[in-house]
């Protein structure tokens, strides 16, 4: 069976006084019945690690570069993640591919170092609206996870996010049966090509709310969302984690 997992992904907002979010994080959901990710901003990963130490929510990166070490101003290895405490790292999300130019290829080296690393990678695939409106939602999302996943993947190391570009941070939520279709292909394809594509977790991502997360996590091959906007506050962020430990898988 897939793991469940709410993550958060907190892009690129909150500073020190944010972590208070976590307290109340803490307070509500203390054993949670998934697995709980925030992943903040890198300057909060080793002091949210700190206070999460010792208990059920995890702690991630956004992004990691692909090589160990050298020459590149601003960026971070995945080793000196998980010496900061994360265990998960977000990888190709569609603002590191738009705003960064990120290419599969680039997403698959930064996957095969942070897996290397021992981080769990959440790999991040979606289609715009432009090519769901062409019909090629299926063969962009699924040239992406071809393109971005390691061939050593297994569920233990990798997690798909799927996340429709034009769902994301705009309010606009695909269909139920969009989301099935294109989960059910994902784990298609993974069981295709590793075999054990049905323990892979499969998540959502796109305005995922506490409004709706009950009927996402209802929809076959959903194994839990990543969510922004609303993992910022833990108020809504543990409406989501309690839809999560509800669903039947
Ligand atoms: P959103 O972002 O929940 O704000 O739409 C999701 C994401 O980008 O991971």
């Amino acid at each position: 069976m897939p793991a469940k997992l709410a993550a958060g992904n907190w892009k690129m907002n909150g500073t020190g006084a944010a972590l208070t979010e976590i307290e109340a994080l803490q307070s509500s959901h203390p054993a949670p019945g998934c697995d709980v990710l925030i992943c903040p901003p890198a300057t909060l990963i080793a002091r949210m690690a700190d206070m999460t130490s010792g208990s059920a929510i995890a702690v991630g990166g956004q992004d990691c570069h692909a090589a160990a070490g050298g020459a590149h101003t601003g960026d971070i290895a995945a080793t000196m993640l998980t010496d900061a405490g994360a265990s998960h790292v977000i990888l190709g999300h569609s603002e590191r591919r738009a705003d960064h130019g990120e290419s599969s290829a680039d997403v698959l080296a930064k996957a095969v170092a942070a897996t290397e690393a021992g981080l769990v990678a959440i790999i991040c695939i979606g289609e715009t609206l432009e090519e769901r409106e062409a019909g090629r939602t299926l063969e962009v999302v699924l040239g992406q996870l071809e393109a971005s996943t390691p061939d050593a993947s297994s569920a233990e190391t990798v997690v798909i996010a799927y996340e429709p570009v034009w769902a994301i941070g705009t309010g606009k939520v695909a269909t139920l049966e969009q989301i099935a279709e294109v989960h059910a292909a994902i784990r298609d394809a993974l069981a295709g090509r590793f075999g054990d594509g049905g323990d892979f977790s499969i998540l959502y991502g796109g305005s995922v709310k506490p409004s709706n997360a009950a009927e996402i996590f209802g929809v076959a091959n959903v194994d839990g969302a990543l969510v922004g906007g609303a993992s910022l506050k833990a108020a809504d962020f543990s409406g989501i984690i309690t839809a999560l430990e509800a669903s039947g898988g």
